[in-house]
Protein backbone atom coordinates (compact mmCIF):
# COMPACT_ATOMS: atom_id res chain seq x y z
CA UNK A 1 0.00 0.00 0.00
CA UNK A 2 1.06 3.51 -0.23
CA UNK A 3 1.34 5.71 3.11
CA UNK A 4 3.33 8.80 4.17
CA UNK A 5 5.76 8.10 6.12
CA UNK A 6 8.26 10.37 8.46
CA UNK A 7 11.34 11.15 7.57
CA UNK A 8 13.34 10.65 10.37
CA UNK A 9 16.38 12.73 9.69
CA UNK A 10 14.28 15.83 8.01
CA UNK A 11 10.84 15.58 9.78
CA UNK A 12 9.51 16.04 6.56
CA UNK A 13 6.54 13.48 5.40
CA UNK A 14 7.11 10.95 2.22
CA UNK A 15 4.95 9.03 0.30
CA UNK A 16 6.58 5.37 -0.03
CA UNK A 17 5.24 1.67 -0.75
CA UNK A 18 5.48 -0.35 2.38
CA UNK A 19 4.08 -3.38 3.13
CA UNK A 20 -0.19 -4.01 3.89
CA UNK A 21 -1.02 -3.85 7.53
CA UNK A 22 -1.75 -7.71 8.54
CA UNK A 23 -5.24 -8.46 10.01
CA UNK A 24 -5.48 -10.46 13.62
CA UNK A 25 -8.80 -11.91 14.33
CA UNK A 26 -10.23 -9.02 16.56
CA UNK A 27 -9.21 -6.46 14.35
CA UNK A 28 -10.97 -4.99 10.81
CA UNK A 29 -8.81 -3.93 8.13
CA UNK A 30 -9.94 -0.17 6.79
CA UNK A 31 -9.12 1.13 3.49
CA UNK A 32 -8.85 4.69 4.48
CA UNK A 33 -10.68 7.79 2.53
CA UNK A 34 -9.68 10.97 4.75
CA UNK A 35 -7.45 11.66 7.34
CA UNK A 36 -7.31 15.24 9.38
CA UNK A 37 -4.41 16.75 10.96
CA UNK A 38 -3.88 17.41 14.61
CA UNK A 39 -1.38 20.07 16.71
CA UNK A 40 -0.12 17.38 18.24
CA UNK A 41 1.26 15.65 15.27
CA UNK A 42 2.91 19.55 14.47
CA UNK A 43 4.25 18.98 17.89
CA UNK A 44 5.95 16.09 16.68
CA UNK A 45 7.39 17.27 13.62
CA UNK A 46 9.01 20.42 15.37
CA UNK A 47 10.42 18.73 18.27
CA UNK A 48 11.50 16.29 16.42
CA UNK A 49 11.29 13.52 18.79
CA UNK A 50 9.38 10.57 17.38
CA UNK A 51 11.84 7.54 16.48
CA UNK A 52 11.57 3.68 15.62
CA UNK A 53 13.67 1.20 13.67
CA UNK A 54 10.53 1.18 11.46
CA UNK A 55 8.63 3.43 9.51
CA UNK A 56 6.21 5.85 11.38
CA UNK A 57 3.30 6.19 9.75
CA UNK A 58 1.10 9.28 11.91
CA UNK A 59 -2.31 10.17 11.72
CA UNK A 60 -4.94 10.18 14.57
CA UNK A 61 -7.94 10.59 12.16
CA UNK A 62 -9.24 8.76 9.84
CA UNK A 63 -12.57 7.31 7.72
CA UNK A 64 -12.99 4.80 5.28
CA UNK A 65 -14.52 1.27 4.18
CA UNK A 66 -13.65 -1.71 6.33
CA UNK A 67 -12.24 -4.32 3.68
CA UNK A 68 -11.92 -7.39 5.80
CA UNK A 69 -12.67 -8.20 9.35
CA UNK A 70 -11.05 -10.44 11.59
CA UNK A 71 -12.89 -13.92 12.24
CA UNK A 72 -13.67 -12.71 16.00
CA UNK A 73 -15.39 -9.60 14.41
CA UNK A 74 -19.05 -10.36 15.03
CA UNK A 75 -20.93 -6.69 14.51
CA UNK A 76 -19.28 -5.00 11.40
CA UNK A 77 -18.96 -6.60 7.52
CA UNK A 78 -17.00 -5.95 4.79
CA UNK A 79 -18.56 -2.37 3.05
CA UNK A 80 -18.94 -0.52 6.61
CA UNK A 81 -18.76 2.93 6.09
CA UNK A 82 -16.91 4.14 9.64
CA UNK A 83 -14.65 6.43 12.01
CA UNK A 84 -12.06 5.16 14.41
CA UNK A 85 -11.53 6.50 18.08
CA UNK A 86 -7.67 6.97 18.18
CA UNK A 87 -7.61 6.93 22.11
CA UNK A 88 -6.33 3.54 22.54
CA UNK A 89 -6.27 1.52 25.86
CA UNK A 90 -7.91 3.91 27.79
CA UNK A 91 -8.19 1.28 30.51
CA UNK A 92 -11.17 0.72 33.56
CA UNK A 93 -10.77 4.62 35.27
CA UNK A 94 -13.15 6.74 33.24
CA UNK A 95 -11.57 9.44 35.09
CA UNK A 96 -7.63 8.80 33.58
CA UNK A 97 -6.27 6.86 31.00
CA UNK A 98 -3.85 4.07 31.67
CA UNK A 99 0.09 3.62 31.69
CA UNK A 100 -0.81 1.69 28.18
CA UNK A 101 -2.69 4.55 27.20
CA UNK A 102 -1.53 5.97 23.52
CA UNK A 103 -3.13 7.87 20.77
CA UNK A 104 -2.98 6.32 17.47
CA UNK A 105 -0.26 7.29 14.99
CA UNK A 106 2.92 6.79 17.14
CA UNK A 107 3.75 3.70 18.41
CA UNK A 108 0.92 1.94 16.39
CA UNK A 109 0.52 2.61 12.96
CA UNK A 110 -1.85 5.86 11.86
CA UNK A 111 -4.27 6.92 9.53
CA UNK A 112 -1.83 8.64 7.10
CA UNK A 113 -2.09 5.58 4.76
CA UNK A 114 -4.02 3.74 2.48
CA UNK A 115 -5.12 1.15 4.66
CA UNK A 116 -5.05 0.86 8.60
CA UNK A 117 -5.89 -2.40 10.54
CA UNK A 118 -7.37 -1.74 14.06
CA UNK A 119 -8.76 -3.61 16.83
CA UNK A 120 -12.96 -3.50 16.42
CA UNK A 121 -13.33 -1.70 19.43
CA UNK A 122 -11.98 1.17 18.30
CA UNK A 123 -14.50 1.60 14.94
CA UNK A 124 -17.66 2.93 15.16
CA UNK A 125 -20.70 3.68 12.12
CA UNK A 126 -19.84 6.95 10.54
CA UNK A 127 -22.49 9.29 11.19
CA UNK A 128 -24.67 9.17 8.34
CA UNK A 129 -25.20 12.82 7.25
CA UNK A 130 -21.42 13.30 7.25
CA UNK A 131 -19.12 12.85 3.87
CA UNK A 132 -16.12 10.64 4.51
CA UNK A 133 -13.87 14.19 4.58
CA UNK A 134 -16.27 15.37 7.98
CA UNK A 135 -16.34 12.43 9.34
CA UNK A 136 -12.36 12.25 9.24
CA UNK A 137 -12.51 15.81 10.91
CA UNK A 138 -14.11 14.47 14.03
CA UNK A 139 -12.49 11.95 16.37
CA UNK A 140 -9.26 13.33 18.07
CA UNK A 141 -10.72 16.95 17.94
CA UNK A 142 -14.41 16.12 18.91
CA UNK A 143 -13.46 13.92 21.59
CA UNK A 144 -11.38 16.55 23.63
CA UNK A 145 -13.92 18.43 23.13
CA UNK A 146 -16.52 16.58 24.25
CA UNK A 147 -14.48 15.52 28.03
CA UNK A 148 -14.03 19.24 28.10
CA UNK A 149 -16.96 20.41 28.44
CA UNK A 150 -19.77 18.19 29.35
CA UNK A 151 -17.02 15.62 31.78
CA UNK A 152 -14.11 18.00 33.22
CA UNK A 153 -16.87 21.22 32.46
CA UNK A 154 -19.72 19.60 33.70
CA UNK A 155 -21.86 22.12 31.05
CA UNK A 156 -25.32 22.80 32.15
CA UNK A 157 -27.46 24.15 29.31
CA UNK A 158 -27.72 27.57 31.43
CA UNK A 159 -24.29 27.88 31.55
CA UNK A 160 -22.13 30.86 29.65
CA UNK A 161 -19.27 29.48 27.94
CA UNK A 162 -15.75 31.11 26.75
CA UNK A 163 -13.88 29.04 24.47
CA UNK A 164 -10.21 30.70 23.85
CA UNK A 165 -8.52 30.70 20.29
CA UNK A 166 -11.70 29.80 17.93
CA UNK A 167 -9.27 28.98 15.22
CA UNK A 168 -8.65 25.39 16.69
CA UNK A 169 -9.96 22.49 15.41
CA UNK A 170 -11.19 21.54 19.27
CA UNK A 171 -12.38 24.95 20.01
CA UNK A 172 -14.69 24.63 16.73
CA UNK A 173 -16.33 21.54 18.42
CA UNK A 174 -16.51 22.66 21.52
CA UNK A 175 -18.00 25.90 20.46
CA UNK A 176 -20.47 23.34 17.90
CA UNK A 177 -21.33 21.26 21.17
CA UNK A 178 -22.12 24.09 23.68
CA UNK A 179 -24.49 25.98 20.99
CA UNK A 180 -26.32 22.74 20.20
CA UNK A 181 -26.61 22.38 23.87
CA UNK A 182 -28.32 25.52 24.67
CA UNK A 183 -25.73 27.80 26.49
CA UNK A 184 -24.37 31.01 25.79
CA UNK A 185 -20.95 30.72 24.39
CA UNK A 186 -18.18 33.68 23.89
CA UNK A 187 -14.55 33.44 22.01
CA UNK A 188 -11.49 34.97 21.48
CA UNK A 189 -9.20 35.08 18.47
CA UNK A 190 -6.39 36.77 17.53
CA UNK A 191 -7.73 37.01 13.88
CA UNK A 192 -11.15 39.66 13.34
CA UNK A 193 -11.97 37.07 10.53
CA UNK A 194 -12.03 34.04 12.33
CA UNK A 195 -14.25 36.32 15.23
CA UNK A 196 -17.01 36.91 12.69
CA UNK A 197 -17.20 33.09 11.55
CA UNK A 198 -17.53 32.51 14.56
CA UNK A 199 -20.74 34.47 15.15
CA UNK A 200 -21.40 32.63 12.04
CA UNK A 201 -21.26 29.50 13.77
CA UNK A 202 -23.65 30.66 17.18
CA UNK A 203 -21.26 32.80 18.98
CA UNK A 204 -22.88 35.15 21.09
CA UNK A 205 -19.93 37.72 21.01
CA UNK A 206 -15.66 37.83 20.74
CA UNK A 207 -12.41 39.75 21.28
CA UNK A 208 -9.46 39.68 19.53
CA UNK A 209 -6.87 38.17 22.41
CA UNK A 210 -3.77 40.49 20.86
CA UNK A 211 -5.61 43.50 22.43
CA UNK A 212 -4.34 45.19 25.79
CA UNK A 213 -7.52 45.57 26.81
CA UNK A 214 -9.14 41.78 25.33
CA UNK A 215 -10.42 40.32 29.19
CA UNK A 216 -12.27 43.94 30.20
CA UNK A 217 -13.64 44.01 26.58
CA UNK A 218 -15.62 40.49 27.56
CA UNK A 219 -16.56 41.99 31.09
CA UNK A 220 -18.43 44.58 29.09
CA UNK A 221 -20.40 41.76 27.24
CA UNK A 222 -21.01 39.44 30.43
CA UNK A 223 -20.61 39.11 33.52
CA UNK A 224 -18.28 36.29 33.85
CA UNK A 225 -18.19 32.42 32.45
CA UNK A 226 -19.49 29.57 34.00
CA UNK A 227 -17.18 27.42 31.93
CA UNK A 228 -14.09 28.36 30.31
CA UNK A 229 -12.17 25.92 27.67
CA UNK A 230 -8.55 26.50 26.87
CA UNK A 231 -6.24 25.05 24.98
CA UNK A 232 -3.44 27.82 24.63
CA UNK A 233 -2.16 28.38 28.89
CA UNK A 234 0.54 30.94 28.04
CA UNK A 235 0.42 34.71 29.73
CA UNK A 236 -3.48 34.94 28.53
CA UNK A 237 -4.11 32.25 31.05
CA UNK A 238 -4.14 34.89 34.06
CA UNK A 239 -6.61 36.72 32.45
CA UNK A 240 -8.72 33.32 32.60
CA UNK A 241 -8.75 33.33 36.33
CA UNK A 242 -10.50 36.87 36.85
CA UNK A 243 -12.61 36.17 33.68
CA UNK A 244 -14.30 32.94 35.63
CA UNK A 245 -17.49 33.16 37.74
CA UNK A 246 -17.03 32.42 41.28
CA UNK A 247 -17.32 28.83 41.52
CA UNK A 248 -16.08 28.67 37.49
CA UNK A 249 -14.56 25.91 35.76
CA UNK A 250 -11.65 26.53 33.26
CA UNK A 251 -10.90 23.55 31.47
CA UNK A 252 -7.34 23.20 29.88
CA UNK A 253 -6.24 21.15 27.09
CA UNK A 254 -3.40 22.77 24.85
CA UNK A 255 0.08 24.69 25.33
CA UNK A 256 -0.28 26.48 22.13
CA UNK A 257 0.89 29.92 23.77
CA UNK A 258 3.46 28.47 26.31
CA UNK A 259 4.05 28.04 29.95
CA UNK A 260 1.94 29.60 32.40
CA UNK A 261 2.92 32.42 34.47
CA UNK A 262 1.63 34.56 37.29
CA UNK A 263 -1.45 33.61 38.00
CA UNK A 264 -3.06 34.68 41.10
CA UNK A 265 -3.63 32.25 44.12
CA UNK A 266 -6.21 34.69 46.02
CA UNK A 267 -8.55 34.44 43.04
CA UNK A 268 -8.36 31.00 42.47
CA UNK A 269 -9.38 30.30 46.23
CA UNK A 270 -11.63 32.88 47.31
CA UNK A 271 -13.48 32.16 43.99
CA UNK A 272 -13.75 28.88 44.66
CA UNK A 273 -12.27 27.77 41.07
CA UNK A 274 -11.62 24.81 39.60
CA UNK A 275 -8.81 24.11 37.52
CA UNK A 276 -8.96 20.90 35.39
CA UNK A 277 -6.82 19.13 32.60
CA UNK A 278 -8.03 17.09 30.37
CA UNK A 279 -6.80 14.66 27.62
CA UNK A 280 -8.91 13.33 24.86
CA UNK A 281 -11.84 10.90 26.36
CA UNK A 282 -12.68 7.28 27.34
CA UNK A 283 -14.70 4.80 24.98
CA UNK A 284 -17.92 5.90 26.79
CA UNK A 285 -17.26 9.82 26.13
CA UNK A 286 -16.28 9.18 22.17
CA UNK A 287 -19.68 6.97 21.74
CA UNK A 288 -21.37 9.86 23.58
CA UNK A 289 -19.91 12.53 21.08
CA UNK A 290 -20.80 10.45 18.41
CA UNK A 291 -24.48 10.33 18.99
CA UNK A 292 -24.21 14.52 19.92
CA UNK A 293 -23.01 14.72 16.35
CA UNK A 294 -25.74 12.08 14.78
CA UNK A 295 -28.59 13.69 16.67
CA UNK A 296 -27.99 17.30 16.43
CA UNK A 297 -26.73 16.95 12.65
CA UNK A 298 -23.43 19.11 13.56
CA UNK A 299 -21.52 19.29 10.70
CA UNK A 300 -17.51 19.56 11.86
CA UNK A 301 -16.40 23.16 10.75
CA UNK A 302 -13.58 22.20 7.64
CA UNK A 303 -10.70 24.89 6.93
CA UNK A 304 -9.12 23.39 3.87
CA UNK A 305 -8.77 19.81 1.91
CA UNK A 306 -4.71 18.60 0.54
CA UNK A 307 -4.31 15.68 -0.86
CA UNK A 308 -1.81 13.22 0.24
CA UNK A 309 1.19 14.91 -1.63
CA UNK A 310 0.22 18.24 -0.30
CA UNK A 311 0.60 17.18 3.80
CA UNK A 312 3.58 19.07 4.26
CA UNK A 313 2.23 22.23 3.01
CA UNK A 314 -0.81 21.42 4.94
CA UNK A 315 1.01 21.19 8.54
CA UNK A 316 2.98 24.27 7.38
CA UNK A 317 -0.39 26.25 7.18
CA UNK A 318 -1.53 24.93 11.09
CA UNK A 319 1.82 25.94 11.92
CA UNK A 320 1.10 29.56 10.95
CA UNK A 321 -2.04 29.59 12.74
CA UNK A 322 -4.08 30.28 9.25
CA UNK A 323 -6.93 27.93 10.00
CA UNK A 324 -10.69 27.83 10.40
CA UNK A 325 -11.46 24.65 11.99
CA UNK A 326 -9.87 21.04 10.55
CA UNK A 327 -7.30 20.62 7.84
CA UNK A 328 -8.43 16.93 5.92
CA UNK A 329 -5.95 14.65 3.83
CA UNK A 330 -7.78 12.81 1.15
CA UNK A 331 -6.46 9.39 2.08
CA UNK A 332 -7.97 7.30 -1.59
CA UNK A 333 -6.08 9.18 -4.20
CA UNK A 334 -2.30 8.73 -3.63
CA UNK A 335 0.04 9.69 -6.48
CA UNK A 336 3.95 9.99 -5.85
N1 LIG B 1 -4.62 17.17 25.45
C1 LIG B 1 -5.31 16.75 24.41
O1 LIG B 1 -5.93 15.69 24.42
C2 LIG B 1 -5.37 17.62 23.21
C3 LIG B 1 -6.25 17.33 22.16
C4 LIG B 1 -6.33 18.22 21.08
C5 LIG B 1 -5.52 19.35 21.06
N2 LIG B 1 -4.64 19.56 22.08
C6 LIG B 1 -3.80 20.78 22.11
O2 LIG B 1 -4.67 21.90 22.01
C7 LIG B 1 -4.07 22.91 21.21
C8 LIG B 1 -4.94 23.17 20.01
O3 LIG B 1 -4.99 21.99 19.23
P1 LIG B 1 -5.75 21.94 17.84
O4 LIG B 1 -5.43 20.65 17.17
O5 LIG B 1 -7.16 22.37 18.03
O6 LIG B 1 -4.86 23.05 17.13
P2 LIG B 1 -5.04 24.03 15.95
O7 LIG B 1 -6.20 23.60 15.11
O8 LIG B 1 -3.70 24.20 15.36
O9 LIG B 1 -5.42 25.39 16.72
C9 LIG B 1 -4.52 26.19 17.39
C10 LIG B 1 -5.26 27.48 17.73
O10 LIG B 1 -4.67 28.06 18.87
C11 LIG B 1 -5.10 29.38 18.95
N3 LIG B 1 -4.12 30.22 19.60
C12 LIG B 1 -2.85 30.47 19.23
N4 LIG B 1 -2.29 31.33 20.10
C13 LIG B 1 -3.21 31.63 21.05
C14 LIG B 1 -3.25 32.45 22.20
N5 LIG B 1 -2.19 33.17 22.56
N6 LIG B 1 -4.39 32.50 22.93
C15 LIG B 1 -5.47 31.80 22.56
N7 LIG B 1 -5.51 31.00 21.47
C16 LIG B 1 -4.39 30.91 20.73
C17 LIG B 1 -5.33 29.84 17.51
O11 LIG B 1 -6.63 30.36 17.45
P3 LIG B 1 -6.98 31.67 16.58
O12 LIG B 1 -6.46 31.36 15.21
O13 LIG B 1 -8.44 31.78 16.67
O14 LIG B 1 -6.25 32.82 17.20
C18 LIG B 1 -5.17 28.56 16.68
O15 LIG B 1 -6.15 28.43 15.70
C19 LIG B 1 -2.67 22.40 20.89
O16 LIG B 1 -1.80 22.88 21.88
C20 LIG B 1 -2.81 20.88 20.97
O17 LIG B 1 -1.63 20.22 21.23
C21 LIG B 1 -4.56 18.74 23.15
Amino acid sequence: MKAIILNQKTYKLEIKDVGQPTLSKSDVLIRLKASSLNHHELWSLKDMDLKSDSNIIMGSDGAGIIEEVGSAVNHLRKGDEVIINPSINWGSDERVQSQKYEILGFPKQGTFAEYISIDHQYVYPKPEHLSFEEAAAVPLAGLTAYRALFTRGEFESKNTVLITGIGGGAALFALSFAVASGAEVYITSGNQNKISKALNFGAKGGVNYKDDNWSAELLDKVNGFDIIIDSAAGIGFTELIELAKPGGRIVLFGRTAGNILNLNPKTIFWKQLSIHGTSMGNNEEFKKMINLISSQKIHPVIDSVYSAQEINSAFDKMDRGEQFGKIVIKMDEFMT
